[in-house]
């Protein structure tokens, strides 16, 4: 009797299964890393909280043939300078906020989400909140009371009364602005800033 080929037996292809096993176990560990150190805050494409102490612009890269964030000149957020520590307290506030309210529910946050509402990525930098100055007000206003202060452009969708309150809309403003910051290599696509149109 002819003897089983070597890639015919059943030991064989155990073996080959633990090793496919064990490579990809350690290729995801490698790959998670590599993500974390790409996604964290205070890294190249995601800055630190601090930012929102910063003016952030957003304008039109020829070499890259997309809009980039730009981190500008002293524009703190409500009008205060926030070490790195408490602008972190607020935009986590704000993170948690958005969490508990199951905003994704209607809106997508750097793509991720539903579609019933516009992409929040960049809501700091829509034109329609008009001057820099009134932004945050209006910002302010709108979460707390979508309904007295609905935008609705075209869509005729509105946004419920969510019962926000004021320190936790200042959150959910500050993490607006950070998450705006973020260098997202275009994301949404034809997103334009009132300076650009
Ligand atoms: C039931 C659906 C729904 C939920 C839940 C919801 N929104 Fe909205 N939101 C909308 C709709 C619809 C609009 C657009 C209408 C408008 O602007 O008046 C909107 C608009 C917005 C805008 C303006 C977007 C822009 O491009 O400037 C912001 C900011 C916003 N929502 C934030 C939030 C946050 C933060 C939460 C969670 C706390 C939330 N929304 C939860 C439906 C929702």
């Amino acid at each position: 009797m002819a003897e089983t080929p070597r890639w015919a037996a059943e030991q064989f292809w155990k073996k080959v299964a633990i090793w496919v096993t064990a490579v990809s176990f350690l290729v995801l560990i490698v790959l998670t890393f590599d993500s974390l150190s790409k996604t964290s805050a205070g890294t190249s494409r995601v800055p630190s909280y601090s930012v929102i102490n910063k003016h952030i612009g957003y304008t039109f890269d020829d070499r890259l043939n997309r809009y980039q964030p730009v981190i500008g000149q002293d524009e703190p957020l409500f009008n205060e300078v926030l070490s790195e520590a408490a602008a972190e307290h607020l935009v986590t506030l704000g993170k948690k906020t958005i969490q508990a309210k199951n905003c994704m529910n209607c809106h997508t946050l750097l793509g991720n989400g539903a579609y019933y509402a516009p992409d929040l990525t960049k809501a700091w930098l829509d034109p329609a909140w008009g001057d820099e100055k009134t932004r945050e007000g209006l910002m302010l206003a709108f979460l707390q009371d979508p309904e007295a202060n609905a935008r609705t452009y075209g869509t005729g969708r509105k946004m419920p009364k969510l019962g926000i309150t004021e320190a936790e809309a200042r959150g959910i403003v500050a993490f607006l602005k950070w998450m705006s910051s973020i260098d997202t290599n275009g994301f949404p696509h034809n997103f334009k800033t009132a300076e650009e149109e």
